[in-house]
C-alpha cells in the first residue's frame, strides 16, 4: 500500500481522511504545525511541519509516495512547498474547489480561488500524478456560521437565506479522497463533489432547528448588515467572498453531482444526516 502523508490532517476534511486511512490499517502520516495538539488516532504518525517553512517538509516527506494536500496557507508559500513535495512524492490528491464549474456560486473572483488555480497550475507542471477534488460548500460550515448564534438563542440572522447550496458532508469528501489515494485509475481526474440536495440556506438552518427540537427565528439581514455582524466567521475579505457568491447564486438551484456515489458506491450523507450527527455542536 502507498505510504501517504496528509497535509491538513488536523482540519475538517484531513482529520476524516487520516482516521479512515488509519482504520483500514493504512500507513498514514499526518503533518501538523503542533503535533502535541493534533489529537489524531494513536496509530497515526504525526510529524511537525509547516508549509510556510519549506525546509521542514523534507523530513515529513521521507519515504512518502502519495500526498493529500489541504491548502490554507498564504500564496507566497505555494511554489517552495510544492517543489519540495514533487521531489519526494509521485502522486498528489489536492483538495480544491469547483473552479471550472459554470455555476455562479463557484465563478466569483476572489483570493482563495486564485490560490487554488495557482496550486493546480503548478501541480500540473511538476510531473506528479495528480487528482483534484472539487467539493462545493461544506456542511461543516454550519459549525462556524450558525452554531454560535443557535447556541446563544433562538434567533439566526443571516443574509441571502433564499440562496441554495448542496452542502457536502466532510465524511463523503474523505471517503472519495481515500479511494483516490489508495486506488489506481484516478490520475488526471477532477471530481466535482456535492451533497445530494439543493437546499436554501433557510432550509439548512431550519433542518438544524428541527434536529435539536427548537423553533428558530430565521431573519434575513442585508449584505451591509452581514459585513458588520458576520466578522465572527472570518475576516472581511472572506465575508465579502461569501456574500458575492451567495448573491450571484440566488434564484437558481445548486449544482448537484452524483460523483460521490459513483466513486464510493454508496449515497452521500444528506444535510439532515450531517445535522443529526453534529447536533451536540448546536445545543447550548
Ligand atoms: N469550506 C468550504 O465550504 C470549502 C468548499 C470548497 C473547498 N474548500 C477548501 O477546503 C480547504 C480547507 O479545508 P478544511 O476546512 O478541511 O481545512 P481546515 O479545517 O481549515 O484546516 C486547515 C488545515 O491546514 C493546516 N494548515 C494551515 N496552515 C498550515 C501551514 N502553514 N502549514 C501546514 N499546515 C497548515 C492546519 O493544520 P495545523 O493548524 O494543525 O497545523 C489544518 O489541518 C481550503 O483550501 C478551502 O478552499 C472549502
Amino acid at each position: 500500500m502507498n505510504r501517504i502523508l496528509v497535509i491538513g490532517g488536523t482540519g475538517t476534511v484531513g482529520r476524516q481522511v487520516v482516521s479512515r486511512l488509519a482504520a483500514t490499517g493504512g500507513r498514514v502520516r499526518a503533518l501538523a504545525r503542533d503535533p502535541g495538539k493534533a489529537q489524531l488516532p494513536s496509530q497515526v504518525e504525526v510529524v511537525r511541519g509547516d508549509l510556510t517553512l519549506p525546509e521542514t517538509l523534507d523530513a515529513c516527506l521521507e519515504g512518502i509516495d502519495t500526498v493529500f494536500l489541504v491548502w490554507t496557507a498564504p500564496a507566497a508559500a505555494v511554489a517552495p512547498a510544492l517543489e519540495r513535495i514533487a521531489k519526494r512524492a509521485r502522486r498528489i490528491v489536492f483538495l480544491s474547489a469547483p473552479l471550472k464549474t459554470a455555476h455562479p456560486l463557484f465563478q466569483q473572483p476572489n483570493a482563495a480561488r486564485a490560490i487554488g488555480e495557482q496550486i493546480e497550475r503548478l501541480i500540473e507542471t511538476l510531473g506528479l500524478q495528480w487528482t483534484f477534488l472539487r467539493p462545493g460548500m461544506f456542511a461543516a460550515n454550519a459549525l462556524s456560521w450558525w452554531a454560535p448564534q443557535i447556541r446563544a438563542g433562538d434567533v439566526v440572522r443571516w443574509p441571502y437565506l433564499a440562496t441554495p447550496t448542496a452542502p457536502i458532508d466532510e465524511r463523503d469528501i474523505a471517503a472519495v479522497a481515500v479511494r483516490t489515494l489508495c486506488e489506481d485509475g484516478h490520475a488526471g481526474s477532477e471530481y466535482v463533489l456535492t451533497g445530494p440536495q439543493s437546499l436554501s440556506q433557510f432550509e439548512q438552518v431550519s433542518t438544524i432547528g428541527r434536529v435539536i427540537g427548537r423553533s428558530l427565528r430565521i431573519e434575513e439581514i442585508s449584505p451591509d448588515e452581514a459585513r458588520r455582524e458576520l466578522l465572527t466567521i472570518g475576516p472581511l475579505p472572506a465575508v465579502n467572498m461569501l456574500l458575492q457568491a451567495w448573491g450571484a447564486a440566488i434564484g437558481q438551484p445548486a449544482h448537484v453531482t452524483s460523483t460521490v456515489a459513483q466513486i464510493i458506491g454508496a449515497p452521500p450523507h444528506t444535510f439532515l444526516d450531517w445535522a443529526t450527527d453534529n447536533a451536540a455542536a448546536f445545543r447550548a
